[in-house]
């Protein structure tokens, strides 16, 4: 590590020297982590960023023609559901073989949501409360219970969030699991700067940082030795999945079956877009190369556009949901460049002795996104998923993609489930169940497995509990 003085000076000659304005005021402890942070900054990587801010550069490849990517849409046909079941097939044999690992990328702020601590704390749980985390656990244990195997659990948090995630767990006996089928990782966090390319103190003793971006996961699971750890225990697939959505359907074996049967490298899922501008990502051939174009980065005319049949072009709308291989993660995660996008945003910042928070978007952070590696790829595949079966992200705290939708949507699920199994749920106009249902992934995965488990006495009038 440089020296105070060493780095001063070169803060100063890379015109950051207001970092040091008020050091010798710092106490020792306060100068400690901020020599550390300046100890991290990379000049070259920020001039080059702030060139790019300023060239109007958002990070994103626009242009070009775009071509929706093939999709293997939810089967109607008997041939259709003949190709589901031999993919179910596989991913249920490399699920008994032990060579699926759950990867949650929890690493983000959370700032939409506005909540202390890490999200996957956040209770959505409609009747019981439970966390995002102990969804998510209790899936991946009781899929792992289902092919008599081991399911590792890999998290990747980052600086904020970190040490909450790991007591957490802790405190929470890690969920049930198994400690040593647990990792925790952190991701890198890089400098976050204003209008002006200065860096921004975010309190006496820190600079502003944000994390990489769910992109820095391919880096981070690389360095923090959890690819080597898969590579021991036979692991060969992963399944990637954000923290937000208890809905997702983690270690799903017809997907992992339709990727592996091609030897794809990384896949991803889709759903039904609700309506042209959703703010969903899209997966097309752009000038030939498979990639994600942001519902922000789709023109007007290819948003709105429709086949001969009504049906949207651009109708499928990425989930954030992949299948990727080890092989592909250890070949690029070391090397990964992928693009940085750049978001301008509200950044908390050190006056004086006072720290603001901003009303308006003060600065800029850059972030890298998992699905630029798709155009590393040599083969992907792309699957659809019914929105109601998987999808209801917490993003915000109220109204859209708030807790509140995600409680209702999960009821929705539930009842839908019940409803395959014969019994009757009442709905408002909108098709919302007007009770609250919870069904433990630890009694049931999927509508299958629930019929024979739903007690004759279910009053369905009530709320549900199945835990
Ligand atoms: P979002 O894009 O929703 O971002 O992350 P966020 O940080 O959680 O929330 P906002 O935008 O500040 O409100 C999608 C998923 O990617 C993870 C998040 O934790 C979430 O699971 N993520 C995001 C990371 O792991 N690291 C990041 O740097 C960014």
């Amino acid at each position: 590590m440089s020296t105070r003085e060493d780095l001063q000076n070169l803060f100063e000659e890379n015109g950051q020297g207001h970092v040091f304005a008020d050091f010798d005021s710092l106490s020792a402890a306060e100068q400690e982590t901020l020599l550390a942070d300046c100890n991290a900054v990379d000049f070259s990587w920020i001039a080059t960023r702030f060139e790019q801010y300023k060239s109007g550069d958002t990070g994103a490849t626009i242009g070009g023609e775009l071509v929706p990517a093939p999709v293997i849409t939810l089967p109607q046909t008997d041939a259709e559901k003949k190709k589901e079941a031999d993919a179910l097939a596989v991913g249920e044999e490399a699920l008994r073989k032990g060579q699926l690992a759950a990867f949650l990328v929890a690493g983000g702020q959370g700032s939409r949501l506005g909540f202390e601590g890490p999200k996957g704390c956040y209770e959505v749980g409609p009747l019981t409360g439970k966390t995002l985390f102990q969804w998510h656990g209790e899936q991946i244990l009781a899929r792992a219970k289902k092919y008599n195997t081991t399911i590792p659990w890999y998290i990747m948090t980052s600086r904020t969030n970190h040490a909450d995630t790991v007591k957490y767990f802790e405190d929470n006996n890690y969920l049930g699991f198994n400690k040593k089928d647990i990792m925790f990782f952190q991701q890198a966090v890089v400098p976050s700067i204003d209008f002006e390319g200065k860096l921004i103190r975010a309190s006496r003793g820190t600079l502003a940082v944000n994390p990489d971006g769910h992109g820095g996961s391919l880096t981070a699971l690389v360095k923090s030795g959890a690819i080597a750890d898969m590579k021991k225990r036979g692991v060969t697939t992963i399944s990637y999945f954000q923290v937000d959505n208890p809905l997702t359907t983690i270690c799903d074996p017809v997907f992992a079956g339709y990727h592996l049967q091609v030897g794809a490298e990384m896949s991803s899922k889709i759903l039904n877009k609700a309506y042209p501008e959703e703010k969903v990502g899209h997966i097309c051939y752009q000038d030939g190369t498979l990639t994600v174009i942001e519902y922000s980065d789709l023109d007007e005319k290819n948003m709105h556009a429709r086949d001969e049949n009504g049906k949207l072009v651009f109708w499928a709308g990425s989930i954030a949901i992949h299948m990727i291989s080890v092989d592909f993660v250890e070949q690029v995660g070391g090397n990964a460049r992928l693009p940085w996008h750049v978001a301008k945003k509200k950044i908390p910042f050190l006056n004086g002795s006072e720290i603001v928070k901003p009303a308006d978007n003060n600065g800029i952070k850059f972030e890298t996104f998992v699905f630029d590696a798709l155009p590393m790829t040599k083969s992907s595949i792309t699957m659809e998923v019914a929105r109601e079966e998987e999808f209801a992200p917490v993003k915000n705290a109220t109204g859209v993609d708030s807790a509140e939708s995600c409680r209702q949507l999960l009821s929705n699920r539930f009842a839908a489930w019940l409803e395959t199994a014969g019994k009757t749920v009442a709905k408002d106009a909108d098709g919302n169940v007007k009770v609250m249902i919870e069904i433990s992934p630890l009694v049931a995965l999927d509508a299958d497995e629930l019929a024979g488990k739903i007690p004759a006495s279910l009053d369905t009038g009530k709320d549900i509990l199945l835990s």
